[in-house]
């Protein structure tokens, strides 16, 4: 094997899954890794270096080619709109965009919509035909409905127990979400042989999950 191939893992809620697909696809990423604050992580034995970083930064990583190939959640993917490939859809972190508003909510003419992803809220309603104003947030998006800085949210819904606690109600369900392989465009060609088999290898395991 030729040089060790970067790997761009999300941080937190996403690494879980990940890493134990790629460990039952039998790429022994080390247990160690799970809670270690450690960055860089070289595991040379299987001819790969991980990145651990923050979700949202992992298709910049793989665009400007420091990672090779990444894992990162289709809403991000869709968010960043970075020149990368995508390989494959690895099944995993399952949930959905969705719009969120209070059950009584009546509608306006220019409706305020908070959300994390801006450009995917901005298209989703431009498509539709229908003017809203998008105002971005970073975390803790169902609030601001409930304290009056919007009419509604553009925001995941996995269990659906944040909006089902905070008394809002799911109006329309955009896109269903899941995590992604991505490649940056050189790499995939230069290490065509590592990656195509790396890509096998969680194909052969995502098919027996859902067989
Ligand atoms: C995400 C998302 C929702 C929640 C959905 O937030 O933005 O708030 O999870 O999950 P549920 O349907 O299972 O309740 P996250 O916990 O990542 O934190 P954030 O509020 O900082 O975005």
């Amino acid at each position: 094997m030729g040089n060790r191939l970067k790997v761009a893992m999300p941080k937190g809620r996403i690494y879980k899954q990940a890493s134990k697909l790629f460990r039952e696809a039998g790429i022994s990423i080390p247990e160690d890794l799970d809670d270690s604050r450690k960055l860089i992580i070289p595991v040379p034995e299987i001819g790969m270096e991980f990145i651990m970083a923050k979700p949202v930064d992992v298709p910049t990583y793989v665009e400007y080619g420091v990672a090779d190939i990444g894992v990162v959640g289709k809403d991000v993917l869709m968010e960043e709109n970075r020149d990368v490939y995508e390989l494959l859809d690895l099944g995993i972190a399952r949930c959905r965009m969705s719009v969120i508003g209070m059950p009584n909510w009546k509608p306006v003419m220019h409706p305020r919509v908070a959300t994390k992803y801006p450009n995917v809220a901005s298209q989703y309603f431009r498509e539709k035909g229908q003017q809203v104003e998008v105002i971005k947030l970073n975390g803790s998006i169902e609030l601001a409905p409930l304290i009056g800085l919007a009419d509604r949210i553009v925001d995941m819904v996995e269990t659906g127990q944040t909006i089902r606690e905070n008394g809002l109600e799911e109006m329309e369900e955009m896109f269903p979400i899941t995590s992604r392989l991505i490649a940056n465009r050189v790499s995939y060609r230069m290490n065509y042989t590592d990656i195509q088999a790396l890509c096998d290898r969680l194909q052969d395991r995502i098919g027996g999950r859902q067989g």
